[in-house]
C-alpha cells in the first residue's frame, strides 16, 4: 500500500497519517518531521532546512528528494508506506514517480485533506506538538489529558517555530503555488481521493478507510 497525502499546511495530513500508518501497520513517512529531527539533533542537514522552514518555505528539492527515496528502499517500506509532506512540488513527484516507475510500483492513493484557508490559521495557533516524539495536538479539537504533556510519552508540548500567524500566511501562500498542482497531476493518474479535512478527526479516518477497504 503506497499513500501519499496532500493538502495545505494544517489541514490533518500528520493526524491522519499516522492513524493510517497504525491501521495498516506501514511506516509513516513526515518529511517535516525529518526536518524537525535533523534541526534538534544539529546535523548539517537541519542546519540547511531551517532558515527555509522559518521563513515558510519550501526547503530546496535537492535536499529533499534524494532523503526520500533512499527512505523508501528500506526495508520496513517493503509492504508500503504513507509520505506525508512529499512531494511537494511538481519536480519532487516527478523524480518519485520516475523512482518507482523503474521499480515497476507506482502510488496507490494520493489523499487529499480538503481544509479551506479561513479554519487554517485557527487551527495552527491551537496546535502542538510533543518536542519528544512528535506527536500533534490541539487545545480545542484534541486535547492532550493533562496540560501540556504529552499521552504517548509525557514529553513537553510546544508550539512548532513556523506556526506563527504571519508564518502561517506564507506556508498557505507557497501552497497554493507549488503544491496544489499535485491535486490535478494525481487526479490524471486516476488515484487522487479527496476527503473533507473540516469535519472531526475520526469522521475524516472513517471516510478515508472507506477507499482503503477495512
Ligand atoms: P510539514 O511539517 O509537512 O508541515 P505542513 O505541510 O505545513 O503541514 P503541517 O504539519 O503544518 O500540518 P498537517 O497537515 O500535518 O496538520 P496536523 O495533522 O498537524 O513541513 C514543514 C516545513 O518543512 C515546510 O514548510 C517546508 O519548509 C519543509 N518541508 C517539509 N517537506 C518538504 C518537502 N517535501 N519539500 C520541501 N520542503 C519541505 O493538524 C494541524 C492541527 O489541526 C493539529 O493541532 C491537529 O490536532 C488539528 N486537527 C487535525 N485534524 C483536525 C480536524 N479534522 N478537526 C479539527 N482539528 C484538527
Ligand atoms: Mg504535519
Amino acid at each position: 500500500m503506497k499513500i501519499i497525502m496532500l493538502g495545505a499546511p494544517g489541514a490533518g495530513k500528520g493526524t491522519q497519517a499516522k492513524m493510517i500508518a497504525a491501521k495498516y501497520d506501514i511506516p509513516h513517512i513526515s518529511t517535516g518531521d525529518i526536518f524537525r529531527a535533523n534541526i534538534k539533533n544539529g546535523t548539517e542537514l537541519g542546519k540547511k532546512a531551517k532558515a527555509y522552514m522559518d521563513a515558510g518555505q519550501l526547503v530546496p528539492d535537492e535536499l529533499t528528494v534524494e532523503l526520500v527515496l533512499d527512505r523508501i528502499k528500506q526495508k520496513d517500506c517493503i509492504k508500503g508506506y504513507i509520505l506525508d509532506g512529499f512531494p511537494r512540488t511538481i519536480p519532487q513527484a516527478e523524480a518519485l514517480d520516475s523512482a518507482l516507475n523503474d521499480r515497476g510500483e507506482k502510488i496507490e492513493y494520493a489523499i487529499n485533506v480538503d481544509v479551506p484557508d479561513e479554519n487554517i490559521v485557527k487551527r495552527m495557533s491551537g496546535r502542538r506538538a510533543c518536542v519528544n516524539c512528535g506527536a500533534t495536538y490541539h487545545i480545542v479539537y484534541n486535547p492532550t489529558k493533562e496540560e501540556g504533556i504529552c499521552d504517548v510519552c509525557k514529553g513537553e508540548l510546544i508550539l512548532r517555530d513556523d506556526d506563527k500567524p504571519e508564518t502561517v500566511a506564507k506556508r498557505l501562500s507557497v501552497y497554493h503555488d507549488q503544491t496544489q498542482p499535485l491535486i490535478d497531476h494525481y487526479d490524471a493518474k486516476g488515484v487522487l481521493h479527496t476527503v473533507d479535512g473540516t469535519v472531526d478527526i475520526d469522521v475524516v479516518f472513517a471516510e478515508i478507510t472507506k477507499f482503503l477497504g477495512e
